[in-house]
C-alpha cells in the first residue's frame, strides 16, 4: 500500500508516495524550499505544491515542528512562526488539498515511529528515546514500541538555557563549533535526559545522523546503547505516511 508522506521543516518541504510495505519512498521525493516567514499559508501553498507534483490524491500524512494534539491541533511553534499556535492544521491543509483526507504529527515523533518500525529501534523492547539534532532537538519516546506523544525533550534546561539552544546542529554551526566540543555538549544533554528516563537506547537522528562517525566517538559516559538512525533524511515523511495509514 502506498500514503503520502510530507515533512515540514526548517528549511524544506519534502514528500512522496511511501511504500508502507518496505518502509520506504515508492518514487523518489519533491523538495520545495520552505517560505520565509513560514506562514501557515505560504506553508499550505508549499505542502500543495509537492502533493499536486505527483498527482496525488489520496489520504496525506504530514510531520509539524512543534506539539501537534489529536492529529490536528498546533500547539507551540518554537522555530516556526508563532501564527501556527492553536491553528487546526488538518482543516487547513485538508481544505487546501481539496479535501484529501490529512493527519499531522510533530515531526520527530514521525521519525521515531519509523526508526520503530524500519530502522535502529526495530524490534527493541523497553524505553527507548530517538533525538533529532537540527534547527531545534525533537524528542520521541517509546515504551517497547508505544509512542509516548509529544515529549519536548528538546526543551528541557540545560546549564540554565533552553537545551536545544545549546547542543542543537544549528547551535553547532551558528557558534562554529568543532564536532568534539559540540559532542560535549551533546553528552551532557544525553546525560541529563538520561538520568531522567533511563532509556536502554538512544537513536540520533537529523542530519547528523549521516555524520555520526564525527561525534559518536566522543560521546562517553552514557549507559545507554546510542547509535544513528538509519532512515536519515526520510524517517519524517515514511512516520507521517504511516500515521495516515493508521488513521484510516
Ligand atoms: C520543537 C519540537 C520539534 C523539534 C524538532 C523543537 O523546537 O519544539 O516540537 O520536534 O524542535 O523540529
Amino acid at each position: 500500500m502506498h500514503i503520502f508522506g510530507v515533512d515540514i521543516g526548517g528549511s524544506g518541504i519534502k514528500g512522496a508516495p511511501v511504500d508502507l510495505d518496505r518502509g520506504d519512498l515508492a518514487e523518489e521525493r519533491c523538495k520545495v524550499l520552505t517560505p520565509q516567514p513560514a506562514t501557515p499559508d505560504a506553508v499550505a501553498d508549499g505542502v500543495k505544491q509537492v502533493v499536486e507534483h505527483f498527482g496525488w490524491t489520496g489520504p496525506v500524512g504530514l510531520t509539524f515542528p512543534g506539539v501537534v494534539t489529536g492529529g490536528a491541533t498546533i500547539r507551540t511553534a518554537a522555530n516556526v512562526d508563532k501564527a501556527w499556535i492553536d491553528m487546526d492544521a488538518r482543516a487547513l491543509f485538508g481544505e487546501r488539498l481539496g479535501g484529501l483526507p490529512v493527519t499531522v504529527l510533530n515531526d520527530a515523533d514521525a521519525a521515531g515511529v519509523a526508526e520503530m518500525s524500519f530502522g535502529a529501534g526495530r524490534d527493541r523492547r523497553g524505553p527507548v528515546i530517538l533525538l533529532t539534532f537540527g534547527t531545534g532537538i525533537g524528542s520521541a519516546v517509546f515504551v517497547d514500541g508505544v509512542l509516548v506523544p509529544n515529549t519536548e525533550l528538546g526543551h528541557l534546561e540545560l546549564h540554565g538555557h533552553d537545551a536545544e539552544k545549546r547542543a542543537s546542529s544549528k547551535a553547532r554551526e551558528d557558534e562554529d563549533l568543532s564536532w568534539e566540543h559540540w559532542a560535549h555538549r551533546v553528552q551532557k544533554y544525553l546525560a541529563h535526559v538520561e538520568m531522567l528516563f533511563s532509556p536502554e537506547l538512544f537513536i540520533i537522528g537529523g542530519g547528523v545522523s549521516r555524520k555520526s562517525q564525527k561525534f559518536l566517538p566522543h560521546i562517553e559516559g552514557i549507559k545507554a546503547e546510542i547509535v544513528p538512525a538509519q532512515l536519515q533524511n526520510n524517517a519524517g515523511i515514511v512516520g507521517a505516511a504511516m500515521r495516515a495509514a493508521k488513521a484510516g
